[in-house]
């Protein structure tokens, strides 16, 4: 879809294409790697909750409204903008869009060479007979480091620009469709071993039994910026994705099926890991290496784990190529369209602009972690920025750009053309773009920076 000339639009051939492309881009790391840590480190259960409820109150709405934007200019998203708002300042979410998209791709191909570099542990068999202990070290020991888990990082980068340049149909199709099921049920065999565990019971009460007073602004703030991460949403992607789809596909269908196989991924994750959590002594806030220090220690004990342990890294990174380069096509759309380069080097350039801003994201996990901004080093500042305030403004402005500029009847001719949309649904759907999604994300920012308090 991505490598034809502008002018031949292609779409996507079937109406799994299209699901499929979306989940491929929802379902990775947001899911696996930081779901867990996060909800370890604001407090469980309680967070678990208004996750849930911002899925459900902005995430869904605000996915339709890309899907509709999208679909409805046949454009990327600058270019869907100055379509259908031609000389407003509308495009600037746009460009909004580009810079999360940046920042977001810089810490997350760390992540993935993490990943990668656990794919060969595991096949070395590298956590064979260590204690939890030794298992933490290994992970610190890792990322620490100042030259493996870069290269693995510009590695996992010339990957995504190789799919990105290729084009990313054809993989993305074959991937959902067979290695996505195959994750789920890696990830439903780890759960079973988590919860046989001695201790587990504790980390199922943590997961989901809410403690709604623990929940502090930044929990808050951070389980809106997950909903947005974890489906890919406030930056554009869905809008450049939404716009390779077919007419007579049912838009409803997509964003539920979507939404609902992301939150499953996200819940079957968090099931595999605290009650392994608990029974290892691990903190549940350890940070970002939680899954990196615990489903080792769980492998281990397993039946097969060997295995399963090698299967788990290469489905987890390829969940994260998946969405890897759905980050990378908003840049190198942006560069394409912008700067006139063609799609091979608008995506050179954009893979080493990102690379660059990466390995200084890696190198704060070590050499650089005494330079730190606002308390955070550049690798933990990269994904507060772009997840915390990028993502959220962006879909608070696709919201209202949806909700008040577009209009209930473009919307209804919209999605009307591959389903159906009863006037109730279509009314709650206007509603929560004009007023829920918009306010709430206010609310929950002006909480953040004391403005607000309850
Ligand atoms: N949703 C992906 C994940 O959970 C990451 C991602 C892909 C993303 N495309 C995005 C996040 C667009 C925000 C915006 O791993």
């Amino acid at each position: 879809m991505s490598n034809l000339p502008s002018g031949n639009r292609d779409s996507f051939s079937s109406k799994f294409g299209v699901i499929a492309a979306a989940a491929g881009s929802a379902v990775g790391l947001g899911n696996i790697w930081k779901f867990p840590y996060i909800a370890g480190v604001y407090g469980g259960a309680a967070f678990l909750f208004v996750y849930l409820a911002f899925i459900l109150a902005i995430g869904l709405p605000v996915m339709l409204s890309e899907l509709v934007i999208g679909r409805s200019s046949q454009r990327n998203a600058f270019g869907a903008f100055k379509v259908l708002a031609p000389g407003t300042p509308w495009r600037y979410v746009g460009i909004l869009g580009v810079a999360a998209a940046f920042l977001i791709l810089s810490f997350y191909g760390v992540v993935a060479g993490w990943s990668l570099q656990y794919i060969s542990l595991s096949i070395q068999d590298g956590f064979h007979s260590k204690s939890p202990d030794e298992i933490t070290s290994l992970f610190n020991t890792l990322i620490e480091s100042p030259i493996r888990p870069v290269i693995l990082q510009l590695i996992f980068m010339v990957l995504s620009a190789g799919i990105v340049i290729i084009g990313i149909k054809k993989g993305i199709e074959k991937y959902t469709k067979i290695l996505m099921p195959l994750l789920v049920v890696i990830l439903i065999f780890l759960c079973i071993k988590s919860v046989t565990l001695d201790g587990a019971k504790a980390g199922l009460e943590f997961l989901f039994k809410p403690d709604f007073s623990k929940l502090s602004a930044d929990g808050i703030l951070s389980a809106l910026g997950h909903a947005f991460f974890t489906l890919s949403l406030g930056m554009g992607t869905l809008i450049t994705y939404g716009s390779y789809i077919k007419k007579d596909n049912n838009l409803v269908n997509t964003v539920i099926n979507v939404t609902v196989a992301d939150t499953v991924i996200a819940i079957l994750a968090g099931v595999a890991i605290f009650p392994a959590v608990f029974a290892f002594g691990i903190a549940p806030s350890e940070g970002p290496g939680l899954i990196f220090i615990t489903l080792p220690n769980v492998f281990h004990q397993m039946p097969g784990g060997y295995i399963f342990s090698i299967l788990f890294f290469i489905l987890l990174s390829v969940a994260a190529l998946t969405s890897s380069i759905s980050i990378l096509e908003v840049v190198v759309a942006y560069f394409k369209e912008e700067f006139n380069l063609g799609r091979k080097a608008s995506t050179i350039l954009a893979t080493i602009l990102i690379s660059i801003l990466g390995v200084l994201c890696s190198l704060s996990m070590g050499v650089l972690s005494p330079y730190e901004f606002f308390g955070l080093n550049i690798f933990d500042l990269m994904d507060w920025i772009s997840a915390n305030l990028l993502l959220p403004i962006g879909g608070m402005f696709i919201a209202l750009f949806v909700g008040w500029y577009f209009g209930r009847k473009k919307v209804q001719a919209e999605v009307a053309q591959g389903g159906t949309m009863s006037g109730a649904f279509l009314s709650i759907f206007m509603f929560l773009v004009k007023f829920i999604a918009p306010i709430a994300i206010a609310i929950v920012m002006l909480n953040k920076i004391g403005l607000l308090t309850f």
